[in-house]
């Protein structure tokens, strides 16, 4: 057995790759940024690579590297590798899907819940030292049960998210996905246009990838349509929204609060007009970062490394 080179653009748990030694594959960490010139002369002598969500797999890179035979992303989103030069130049993409579909949801859930209940807002004034007293009014969130969860990209991270809150709070779940939609049986959900998306959820949740129909919908235009106090999370990726109209639509009420696991640009900038306010609340794009979901990231990077060499 020849044997094979997969350069790894970040530190990543490993364990899972230690079973490829038997078919000669050989792992090594590519530890210069995957444009540079240093890291081009380690990759002429890779058979592939795992890259990260961050990495840019542009038409460019594809043609200095035609020589790659797997390209395998650790995510579940593959907008950061132009596919089509993939394809052009016969390297195989993989992506993790799956795995991380519930540690994502969760993540969904977490912003839910910290943003309808005001956390961000709550826990600065904790650890400012403003909490003075117990107040009967002042810092009130919003009730979920009984409200309406819009869910715009219904593929198996939103289904998850919504079935989880149909089963926690009774919610009524609408949704809007670009193409038709076959949906889990044990989900009651109604499937809606765009514009009903935004006009008529209490929390209107991102699950999309992004694409030339989806980059920029998170808009003024679209925003001013939604119910007034109304929640927004973003879980899919920070092109889908645009910063300055979120804060547009904070500041005019149509947004009682917002959590973003994605920025725009990533990672946001303590210039962003989001960064302070108290109702955004933001986390690191950690919707896979659980222990055992980045474990099974690896598994899933390791078994299309294996069929991309026929090995398995
Ligand atoms: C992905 O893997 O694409 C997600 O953004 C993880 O959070």
């Amino acid at each position: 057995m020849t044997e094979k080179l997969i350069l790894i653009t970040d530190r990543i748990i490993t364990g899972p790759l230690e079973a490829l030694s038997k078919y000669n594959v050989k792992f090594d960490l590519l530890s210069d940024p995957i444009n540079s010139k240093e890291a081009g002369e380690k990759i002429k002598d890779a058979d592939g690579l795992i890259t990260m969500l961050c990495d840019v797999i542009d038409k460019d890179f594809i043609e200095r590297n035609s020589h790659l035979k797997i390209i395998s992303n650790y995510a579940v989103g593959t907008n950061n590798i132009d596919k089509e030069a993939c394809e052009k130049a016969g390297i195989i993409v993989g992506n993790t899907p799956d795995v991380l579909t519930n540690a994502s949801a969760d993540l969904a859930l977490t912003l839910l819940l910290g943003s309808t209940r005001r956390l961000k807002y709550n826990t600065n004034i904790v650890n400012e030292g403003r909490w003075k007293k117990w107040e009967p009014i002042g810092i009130l969130g919003n009730d979920l049960t009984g409200k309406t969860l819009g869910i715009y990209g219904m593929g198996r991270i939103g289904q998850t998210f919504a079935y989880k809150c149909q089963k926690a709070f009774n919610m009524d779940v609408i949704y809007y996905n670009h193409r038709e939609k076959e949906i889990r049986s044990d989900l009651k959900a109604t499937a809606v246009s765009e514009m009903e998306v935004f006009a008529n959820s209490d929390v209107l949740s991102f699950h999309c990838p992004l694409t030339d129909k989806t980059k920029g919908v998170i808009n003024k235009a679209n925003l001013a349509t939604m119910k007034a106090g109304s929640f927004l999370i973003n879980i899919a990726r920070g092109e889908v929204h645009h910063e300055e109209d979120i804060l547009w639509a904070i500041n005019e009420g149509i947004l009682g609060g917002v959590g973003l696991d994605v920025t725009n640009p990533e990672p946001m900038t303590k210039d962003s007009p989001l960064f302070n306010h108290p109702d955004v609340l933001v986390t690191p794009h950690i919707g896979s970062g659980t222990i055992e979901t980045r474990t099974a990231m690896t598994k899933c990077c390791a078994e299309n490394i294996l069929k991309a060499f026929n090995l398995s």
